[in-house]
């Protein structure tokens, strides 16, 4: 029997929502306000969920202090208070999305999180929306 546990965690950063290979009228049509040039913020509240057998030694299933010391390094650094669009390598070509923005952390935690573990992502752009990714 597995157990899960969760990390929650939160960054805040700027995004625009735009795709070069639409006109301003699509872009805007598509993306309303998320399309405006000079970027908006949002308040990103991000829960990751590690599913595993609990250890015999430790009674833990991750070390949640290992957990949240990778979060920090590798997610929050690189998001928070950053452009996502403008100072990121993932979002240069990439639209900001809050379904690529949780593929995006996925893609990042899953390369240092044993693979024995499963990984879930849930990531809230606003408090009432959200996105799970596996789904
Ligand atoms: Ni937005």
């Amino acid at each position: 029997m597995k157990t899960a546990v969760y990390r929650k965690t939160h960054f805040n950063s700027a995004h625009r929502l735009h795709n070069p290979q639409l006109s301003a009228e699509e872009n805007e049509r598509i993306f309303g306000k998320c399309n405006r040039p000079n970027y908006h913020g949002h308040n990103y509240e991000l829960i990751v969920k590690v599913t595993g057998e609990i250890d015999p030694i430790s009674g833990y299933v991750i070390d949640m202090k290992v957990l949240a010391d990778l979060i920090k390094e590798h997610v929050e650094e690189k998001f928070d208070h950053r452009n996502l669009n403008l100072d990121t390598e993932e979002f240069k070509n990439l639209n900001p999305t809050a379904e690529n923005i949780a593929r995006v952390i996925y893609d990042i935690l899953r390369s240092k999180i044993d693979i024995k573990f499963d990984l879930g992502i849930r990531l809230y752009e606003t408090e009432r929306n959200f996105v799970d990714f596996p789904a």
